[in-house]
């Protein structure tokens, strides 16, 4: 099978752009260049922690780096290159990080969750990176801004992820459909491996913590139970899969269908606050979902609705298959 390169889709997808400057293809070059390193780091994750737990330095002169610190730096400084930027976002950085015409500035703003499932990293287990990407916008402010940041995720011009697991995939979308590609380590390109991903419209598989199951509200317990049931769609109890590691559950949902759910939780018991970010986790996933035919709520209403208040927001999230999340929405309504 003729094996379709990511770099080959990205021109494909340019020349159907009109009036496209390459700076697109040039953001997401760059981007890819960025998951490559972090995927080779990931994999070597446990020698480094072997060096680090010596002291030593490693072979560049580093002082050895925790991962998500690692993953964040290889992108700020990659990406801030790439001369398709104006603004940055990072969930890893308290502010955001203006693009200076240093390198050349674009209208892009780039949204992002470098390492996604750090606390997995120890254990070998998936992790993965989360992006967003909108375009700034033109209107009464000179300079870009936290405006052009706080945008809902309905506004987004593409979104994605990289996932390192035992292959490592790209999946993303450009408003156009989902695809996703497979790293091949002996070519070091991402190869076209799942395209046009639909989302079975009913799934077999639920997808939460149950050890917060006490701190939830009595709507979000009876949703649950729904699914571990006899009275839902299948007539039988779901199988439970939670791996931890949002991108990893979220890609297992993507292809297999069902739910993955964090619902708000009360910790804090005057007010249930939910866990997951949405400007760089759950706006950017929800927008793959939807256009893989899938639905994403914060239990009141669609994710990609949501007007961000602030950069590190945090929602509910209940995404995946359309049978799956409207059924939920009408425990939680
Ligand atoms: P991050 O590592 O970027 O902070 O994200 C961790 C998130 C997400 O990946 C996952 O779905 C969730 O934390 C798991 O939370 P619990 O351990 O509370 O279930
Ligand atoms: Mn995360
Ligand atoms: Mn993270």
């Amino acid at each position: 099978m003729s094996q379709v390169t990511v770099t080959e889709h990205l021109l494909l997808h340019q020349k159907r752009t009109p009036d496209a400057t390459g700076r697109f293809t040039q953001l997401l070059h760059d981007l890819i260049i960025s998951a490559k390193l972090i995927a080779r780091s990931v994999s070597k994750a446990g020698l480094l922690d072997v060096l680090g737990e010596t002291g030593e330095i490693n072979v560049q002169g580093e002082q050895v780096q925790k991962l998500d610190e690692y993953a964040n730096r290889v992108l700020i400084h990659r990406m801030e290159r790439s001369g398709a930027l104006c603004i940055m976002a990072t969930e890893e950085n308290a502010d955001i990080i203006p693009v200076s015409d240093r390198f050349g500035q674009g209208d892009y703003i780039f949204i992002f969750d470098p390492l996604d499932g750090s606390s997995n990293i120890d254990v070998n287990v998936n992790v993965g990176t989360i992006f967003s990407i909108h375009k700034r916008l033109y209107g009464s402010h000179p300079d870009p801004g936290i405006s052009d940041v706080l945008q809902p995720g309905s506004k987004q011009v593409a979104a994605g992820y990289f996932l390192y697991g035992p292959a490592t995939m790209m999946v993303y979308t450009t408003g156009q459909g989902v695809n996703g590609f497979t790293l091949d380590p002996s070519v070091g390109e991402f190869l076209l491996s799942h395209p046009n991903i639909m989302i079975p419209e009913t799934g077999k598989i639920y997808s939460v913590n149950e050890g917060n199951y006490a701190l939830w509200d009595s709507k979000t317990r009876k949703a649950v139970d729904y699914f571990k049931g006899t009275k839902n769609r299948r007539g039988h109890p779901y199988s439970l899969r939670y791996v931890g590691s949002l991108v990893a559950d979220f890609h297992r949902t993507l292809l297999y269908g069902g739910i993955f759910a964090y619902p708000k939780s009360y910790k804090n018991p005057e007010r249930g606050e939910g866990k997951l970010r949405l400007l760089c986790e759950a706006s950017p996933l929800s927008f793959v979902a939807e256009q893989a035919g899938g639905r994403a709520t914060d239990g009141a209403g669609r994710i990609l609705d949501i007007e961000p208040g602030h950069l590190h927001e945090r929602v509910p999230l209940f995404i995946g298959s359309k049978n799956d999340v409207d059924d939920v929405m009408r425990f939680l309504a």
